[in-house]
C-alpha cells in the first residue's frame, strides 16, 4: 500500500519517474473525485488559499482551463501567464524565475517546447513542477486517458492499447510507459522515419519483459490494431513541428484511423484522441464521431485527474 505522503512535494515531469502504485493512486483519486463531483460535491477546501502558476510557451484549451477550474474547485486559485508575458520572454533565467515563483505560490504547471526546460524549472523550484506538455511527454494527459480506460473497461491490465501515427509523439511516450506499468499490452504503428524515441522504447521493452507483456513496434497499422481494445491517435503535426507539416502529412497518410482500420480492432474497441483533432488527417470524421469514440470523456477526465494530482503533490 502506497504512503500518500511520499508524493507530497514531488515533481511530475515524466512517467518514467512514477511507480505502478503511484500511478494507480493518482488515477483512483481521479475516479473518486469524479464520483463526488456527480454527487454534487464539486468543491472542497483541500487546497485552500494555495496558488498554482500556469506558465505556457504553447497554446492550450483543455490543460489550461481544466487546471484553472481544478484549483478553484479545490479552494485555491490558478494564475496563468504565457511565457512571453513574463520576463522569461526577454531572457530572464529559468532558474531565477523558478526561485521567485517558489516564494509566491505552491505549484507550477509548465508547457514547454524542450523537455529540459521543465527539468531546469524543477531543479530550482522549491514547489512541485508539473509537466503540462513538453516535446517528450504529456504525462497528465496519459493518466487521465488511463482513468478513462479504467472507467470503460473496469481495468487497464490485460487490455491491448494500440497507438497509430507519429512515433515521435509526446502523448505516445507517456501513454506507452504508463500503460505498460499498469499491465496493458502496447502496440505502436508508425512509419520508420518517425519511429518511437530510443530511450522510451528501451524503457518500454524493459517494463514489458519484466511484466511479461506484449510490446510491439511495427510499420503496419493493421498489425498494431488487430484485436486491440483501445485505438489511440494524435495529431501528425505537434506544436513546434509546423515546419515539417507537409512532409509529415505525406508519410503519415497511410496511418489514418478510418473505419476500415478501426474494424480490425476488438469488437468492443474504443477510439481515443487527446485533442485537438484534425479530422480527415490522423482520424476520419466517421470514426471520430462514432459511438466508439470517447474523446469527450477523455477531455472531461482531465479535470478530475488533475484535481487528484494536485492534491497528491501539493
Ligand atoms: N489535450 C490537451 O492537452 O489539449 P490542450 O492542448 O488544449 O491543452
Ligand atoms: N502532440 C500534441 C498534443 C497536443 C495536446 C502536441 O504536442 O501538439
Amino acid at each position: 500500500m502506497l504512503d500518500p505522503k511520499k508524493l507530497k512535494g514531488k515533481d511530475f515531469l515524466s512517467l518514467l519517474d512514477f511507480s505502478r502504485e503511484e500511478i494507480t493512486y493518482i488515477i483512483e483519486g481521479g475516479l473518486a473525485l469524479k464520483r463526488l463531483y456527480y454527487q454534487g460535491n464539486r468543491s472542497s477546501d483541500v487546497l485552500r488559499d494555495k496558488v498554482l502558476f500556469l506558465i505556457f510557451q504553447k497554446p492550450s484549451t483543455r490543460t489550461r482551463l481544466s487546471f484553472e477550474i481544478a484549483m478553484r474547485e479545490l479552494g485555491g486559485f490558478a494564475l496563468y501567464a504565457s511565457w512571453n508575458e513574463l520576463q522569461l520572454g526577454r531572457g530572464e533565467a529559468i532558474s531565477d524565475t523558478a526561485r521567485v515563483l517558489s516564494r509566491y505560490g505552491d505549484g507550477i504547471v509548465a508547457r514547454v517546447y524542450e523537455h529540459k526546460v521543465v527539468e531546469e524549472l524543477s531543479k530550482y523550484a522549491e514547489i512541485p513542477v508539473i509537466n503540462g506538455l513538453s516535446d517528450l511527454e504529456h504525462p497528465v494527459q496519459a493518466l487521465s486517458d488511463l482513468m478513462t480506460v479504467e472507467e470503460i473497461f473496469g481495468r487497464v491490465d490485460g487490455l491491448t492499447i494500440a497507438f497509430v501515427g507519429d512515433g515521435k509523439d509526446n502523448v505516445l511516450n507517456s501513454l506507452m510507459i504508463a500503460s505498460l506499468k499498469l499491465g496493458a499490452n502496447f502496440h505502436v504503428a508508425a512509419p520508420k522515419e518517425l519511429s518511437p524515441d530510443e530511450k522510451y522504447t528501451k524503457e518500454a521493452n524493459a517494463i514489458a519483459n519484466e511484466m511479461k507483456l506484449d510490446f510491439l513496434i511495427t510499420e503496419d497499422p493493421a498489425e498494431a490494431v488487430r484485436g486491440a481494445d483501445v485505438i489511440y491517435t494524435d495529431t501528425w503535426v505537434s506544436m513546434g513541428k509546423e515546419a515539417e507539416a507537409e512532409y509529415r502529412k505525406q508519410i503519415l497518410s497511410p496511418y489514418q484511423v478510418d473505419r476500415k482500420l478501426f474494424s480490425m480492432a476488438s469488437r468492443k474497441a474504443i477510439f481515443m484522441h487527446c485533442l485537438p483533432a484534425h479530422k480527415g488527417e490522423e482520424v476520419s470524421e466517421d470514426v471520430f464521431e462514432s459511438e466508439r469514440s470517447v474523446v469527450w470523456q477523455q477531455a472531461e477526465n482531465k479535470l478530475h485527474l488533475q484535481k487528484s494530482l494536485l492534491t497528491s503533490l501539493i
